[in-house]
């Protein structure tokens, strides 16, 4: 049987930058930026992205169009049988992300038929705080797995490129119209200060801090640690610049996480709601509080959710393509069969988290942070010292002159600059979480030290530093 692939190029970054955009755009960045001085945020933010998310989302993307196979074969495609068991924590990662998603998913789907029945009109805390587990949720998280299952069912191509193709613009045309009917809202301009003002001294109080929630952001919102890239690349069947695709992918998912920004904080602010902390319930009560009182509300409320929707949507076809398509590439098990049985387990995992919102804070707060994290370094520690020059070379086909420049910067990037960075950010949740805060310089030694440890078990002659 021949192995799937994408149908065009466009297909694949579509499918991709779907990905990409989720609840991270829609929902946690404006509220991050909001949160972290406003401008002085984005500009941290954007510098992460490029430092940190593309050559991160380039490392995976390199393994996958290399080893043209998913996740967990890709590492024994390219350096032997021993290699498998680094493919294990991504797919962890991509299960422990789901399993929270379609809860959420199912919140979602709850609230847009609620925006046009007017439900949560009256008491948004009260509605939100009714619906968000329990037995309802599970209803609405397997409604939201069905429909994922079924467009992850229908295949690469057929499926999961045809429903992005048709996504992603949706997104952006139904978020341009969004963002143009909020600035002639009379809260507008304020939204604006708020959402874009330059707050240079909060930033350089709480430099560390934001900085953190930069990069975990960036990991976050370009869908990298959980192979789900390395499984989107591996159904390239052409040598275009990886390199232009990546920028071009992590371009979109920016510019639509501003987009939602922009149409957030002048509805919030035309109303006068605060915008409080964030946190999952955040957009849910006073977003949607913020419906129920404007002019054509129901409708806002409809597009507003509908956009979220098909966001979350087309990032939980790709978490569920990771484990799908570990067993359709491992163990020939045919498509069909392994969405069925894939799906059943979601089934059960995203209840629990539906049932129980301490078991969905673990997941969504802790484990998926740690586990996306873990799983990236383990792709970028692997390019760098595993394939080395090979990563170089697979980087460099189809790459344009700009792109080659970049090549070796970004492999010493990917090799060392990277890991430390990222260990130092698994160490400093590790730490924070388990109540023993530890000294940043301190744990910034204990990263090299472990970086540097991997690497001398690691490293393989072929590579070039
Ligand atoms: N990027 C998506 C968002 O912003 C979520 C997502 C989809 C994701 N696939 C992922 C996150 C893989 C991490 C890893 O909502």
């Amino acid at each position: 049987m021949t192995r799937a692939s994408w149908r065009t190029r466009i297909g694949f970054i579509l499918a991709a930058v779907g990905s990409a955009v989720g609840l991270g755009n829609v929902w946690r960045f404006p509220w991050l930026t909001a949160e972290n001085g406003g401008a002085a945020f984005l500009v941290l933010y954007l510098a992460v992205i490029v430092l940190v998310g593309v050559p991160g989302l380039l490392g995976e993307l390199v393994i996958g169009r290399r080893a043209r196979t998913s996740t967990v074969g890709a590492f024994e495609a390219l350096a032997g049988r021993n290699w498998r068991a680094l493919g294990a924590v991504p797919l962890l990662a991509s299960v422990v992300v789901l399993s929270f998603y379609t809860v959420v998913g199912g919140w979602i789907v709850r609230y847009l038929v609620g925006s046009a029945t007017g439900a949560y009109f009256d008491a948004p805390a009260q509605y939100f705080a009714a619906i968000d587990h329990g037995l309802g949720a599970v209803g609405f998280h397997v409604l939201f797995l069905a429909v994922t299952a079924a467009v992850v069912y229908a295949g690469v191509d057929r499926g999961i490129e045809l429903a992005t193709t048709v996504m992603v613009p949706a997104i952006v045309v139904v978020l341009v119209g969004l963002a143009a009917w909020a600035a002639t809202l009379p809260g507008a301009g304020a939204g604006y200060d708020f959402y874009l003002a330059l707050d240079v001294a909060y930033l350089r109080e709480n430099f560390l801090d934001v900085l953190a929630a930069a990069a975990g952001q960036a990991l976050f919102t370009l869908s990298v640690g959980a192979g789900v890239m390395v499984t989107y690349a591996s159904y390239l069947d052409e040598d275009r610049s990886l390199a232009a695709d990546g920028t071009i992918i992590a371009g979109l998912n920016t510019g639509i996480g501003l987009l939602a920004g922009l149409s957030i904080f002048p509805v919030l602010f035309a109303l006068d709601v605060a915008p409080g902390s964030g946190g999952p319930g955040a957009l849910f009560i006073s977003l949607a509080g913020s419906f129920a009182s404007l002019p054509y509300g129901r409708v806002i409320g409809i597009a507003f959710f509908a956009v979220i929707a098909l966001a979350a949507l087309s990032s939980a076809i790709s978490l569920l393509e990771v484990p799908v398509a570990f067993l359709v590439d491992e163990y020939g098990v045919s498509r069909g069969r392994s969405t069925a049985l894939v799906g059943s387990g979601f089934l059960a995992t995203g209840t629990v988290a539906a049932l129980s919102p301490s078991a969905f804070a673990l997941l969504a707060d802790t484990i998926a942070n740690l586990a996306l994290t873990a799983g990236l370094v383990g792709f970028l520690l692997f390019d760098g010292w595993v394939l080395g020059r090979d990563a170089l070379e697979e980087y460099e086909l189809g790459a344009g002159r700009l792109a080659r420049l970049a090549g070796t910067p970004w492999l010493y990037a990917v090799a060392f600059v990277l890991p430390v960075f990222l260990t130092f950010t698994f160490l400093s949740a590790v730490t924070t979480t388990a109540g023993v805060p530890v000294e940043g310089t301190t744990l910034a030694a204990l990263a090299a030290a472990a970086v540097i440890a991997c690497i001398v078990v690691l490293r393989r002659p072929s590579s070039v530093l």
